[in-house]
This record gives structure tokens, C-alpha cells and sequence, in this order.
């Protein structure tokens, strides 16, 4: 059997195109298969009460003397409910959420983060004047997502 010359080309061609797909596909998949969900942390969502940071919702001084805020998204709240924290400290706020896909938003604050189960996001902030801050949840999770907030204390 002979191919002609311009179908041999073509053959060629259609060849080196897959071999070009099947390794975007493998190092994509690849990528994916090291930095599940874009590079969060995961976490079993049905064990957050027994997973650290969340076992202990809060406010954490590591041993660096750094802060850590633990906080449990849920319908329709957020645990904890009330949350005193230093001026003036950088805090590193860890979310996560016990059912649906929440957010973590500090009004007044560039910290909007989502809060999605099976996953921990972080986001460090350095709250400048003392005072009382607005939690709201900013993505539509159910029935009482309109009144899901709670407020921040920050203190000297
Ligand atoms: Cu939680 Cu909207």
C-alpha cells in the first residue's frame, strides 16, 4: 500500500498532534493529581471537629508567637460566634465549612474568602484600629444565608 506524499504529511501530522494532546492531558492531570483543588489544603469534611486546627475554634498563639484563627462555617452561623482578637497582629484566618459552600467575609477588610467543605483556605490580615467587624457570609447557601454573619472584637 502506498500513501501519497501530502497524505503521508497529513499522517504525520495527525501523529505529532495526539502525541501533543495526550501530554497537555498527562501534565495537566498530573498538576491536578499534586495540588488537588488549585494548591488548598484539604480536610475530611465530616471530621472537622476532630481535625486541627478546627477542634478548637478560635483564636490560636502558635509557638512563634504568631496568631491563627480557627473558624467553622455552617448553616447559619459561624463558629465561633464570638471572637476577640489583637490590634495591630497579623492573624492568619483558617476557614472551613461543615456542610454547604460558604464565605468568610470581613467587612471593611480585603478577607472575602469562600469556605467550602473539604477544604482550608487562609488568608492573613492585620486589623490597624480596635473595634467591632462585621462577619457576612457572601455566597448563597440556603434559607438563612441573608442572616449568617457574626462579628469580630478587635482589642488592644
Ligand atoms: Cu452561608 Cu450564605
Amino acid at each position: 500500500m502506498h500513501f501519497h506524499k501530502y497524505e503521508k504529511i497529513w499522517l504525520v501530522f495527525g501523529v505529532a498532534a495526539l502525541i501533543v494532546f495526550l501530554s497537555v492531558v498527562g501534565v495537566s492531570a498530573f498538576h491536578q493529581g499534586n495540588t488537588p483543588s488549585g494548591g488548598h489544603m484539604t480536610i475530611d469534611p465530616n471530621k472537622v471537629r476532630e481535625t486541627a486546627p478546627f477542634d478548637q475554634p478560635g483564636l490560636h498563639e502558635k509557638e512563634d508567637g504568631s496568631y491563627e484563627v480557627a473558624m467553622i462555617a455552617m448553616a447559619f452561623g459561624y463558629d465561633p460566634g464570638d471572637l476577640q482578637v489583637p490590634v495591630g497582629e497579623e492573624i492568619l484566618f483558617s476557614v472551613t465549612s461543615e456542610d454547604v459552600t460558604h464565605s468568610f467575609s470581613i467587612v471593611g477588610t480585603n478577607v472575602n474568602m469562600m469556605a467550602i467543605p473539604g477544604q482550608i483556605n487562609h488568608r492573613k490580615h492585620t486589623f490597624t484600629e480596635p473595634g467591632t467587624y462585621l462577619v457576612i457570609c457572601n455566597e448563597y447557601c440556603g434559607s438563612g444565608h441573608h442572616f449568617m454573619s457574626t462579628e469580630i472584637e478587635v482589642v488592644e
